[in-house]
């Protein structure tokens, strides 16, 4: 069946739900110092509201589903809610920042999970605790290579934030030689609280730089990218990994965006950027036909970046500091 289309043809067939809007980690780039207001309980949707919810996605013609959060595996019934969800018929996936996955490997791999999407945006220990306000650097490392042992396919998230870890992007690409991951060097995007400015950005143009500031081009192989892909895909010849850009600030991919969020509190998000959440949990709750309601956050979907066509409109926090941190949406 054809995906909810919006106005500009984009068929949407991949659902980002995110579980919880706690983490056990602290990151600057994410969480807002003081933290953010959580949602009282009884207006998060439970394992039952989840599956409910994404079972519609998926008449609908969702064919992938993400689990993020927060953190995904900080929440209680992460193994009721994972187990549910393996029994639709979609390619289920999960970004976490790894700290518990240890614990559920046997879950994930009932589940059919193939690929894990970690964050990790240095490779050095005081760093890591001074970005994640955290200690669990050592916890990290050795779960990303479990999850490799185990034959999870790895794509590893860096945050790039300038002068704080820009330095470690071709330590980063070295560290595919040996570890066969998918290294991804990220724009650092602003949302509330996140206290962005243009001047920490490490542009994808900067990153491909120090990348042939110590590779030759001739040692470097642009992969082919998946239709749907958000990030830019490269290789060092001979390396067991690859690395790639998610340009989300400088260079956006949006003309195949096919991505619609679930928030822990039931609303959906057109867009990663986009304020104008419609609620669908409460008329669920009340036995209303939300069929309406989804096609409707569809259609108001705007071509890029909910309207900021231009990298100048992130030059006025009023464009992003109304939208929610990102803890809350889940990337
Ligand atoms: P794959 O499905 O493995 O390609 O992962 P993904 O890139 O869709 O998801 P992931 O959760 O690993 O996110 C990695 C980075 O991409 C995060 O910084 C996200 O915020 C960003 N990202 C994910 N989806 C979108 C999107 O729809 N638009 C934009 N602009 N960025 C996105
Ligand atoms: N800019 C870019 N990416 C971010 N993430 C979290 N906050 C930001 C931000 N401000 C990424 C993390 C995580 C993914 C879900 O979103 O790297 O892996
Ligand atoms: Fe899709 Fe919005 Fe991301 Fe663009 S910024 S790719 S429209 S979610």
């Amino acid at each position: 069946m054809e995906a909810l289309k919006d106005t500009f043809g984009r068929a949407h067939n991949y659902l980002r739900i995110s579980l919880t809007e706690r983490c056990n980690l602290r990151c600057t780039y994410c969480m807002p110092e003081h933290g953010i207001p959580l949602s009282p309980r009884a207006q998060l949707m439970t394992a039952d509201e989840i599956f409910a919810l994404a079972q519609q996605f998926v008449e609908l013609g969702v064919t992938k589903i993400r689990l993020t959060g927060g953190e995904p595996l900080v929440r209680k019934d992460f193994e009721e809610i994972l187990s549910r969800l393996s029994g639709l018929p979609v390619e289920l996936t999960i970004t976490t920042n790894a700290v518990l996955i240890d614990r559920y490997i046997t879950q994930l791999k009932s589940a059919g999970i193939k690929t894990i999407n970690v964050s990790l945006d240095t490779l050095h220990p005081e760093k890591f605790r001074s970005i994640t306000r955290r200690d669990d650097f050592a916890a990290v490392k050795r779960n990303i290579k479990l999850l490799l042992a185990e034959g999870f396919k790895v794509k590893i998230n860096c945050v790039l934030i300038k002068g704080f870890n820009d330095e470690e992007i071709v330590d980063f690409v070295a560290y595919t030689e040996t570890m066969p991951v998918s290294m991804r060097f990220i724009e650092f995007m602003p949302f509330d609280g996140n206290r962005w400015n243009k001047d920490k950005l490490v542009a994808e143009q900067e990153i491909l730089k120090s990348v042939f500031d110590r590779w030759t081009v001739s040692q470097v192989e642009r992969l082919t990218d998946s239709m749907n892909d958000t990030s830019r895909n490269y290789k060092v010849k001979g390396y067991a990994g690859s690395f790639a850009m998610i340009s989300t600030v400088t260079n956006p991919f949006c003309d195949t965006c096919n991505r619609i969020r679930l928030t822990a509190n039931g609303r959906i998000k057109n867009c990663l950027f986009s304020n104008a959440e419609v609620d669908l949990l409460t008329p669920f709750r009340a036995g209303q036909d939300i069929l309406p309601l989804i096609n409707q956050a569809v259609k108001a979907k705007f071509a890029v970046r909910a309207g900021m066509k231009s990298d100048e409109s992130f030059s006025d926090p009023e464009n992003y500091n109304n939208n929610r941190s990102m803890i809350a949406i889940g990337g």
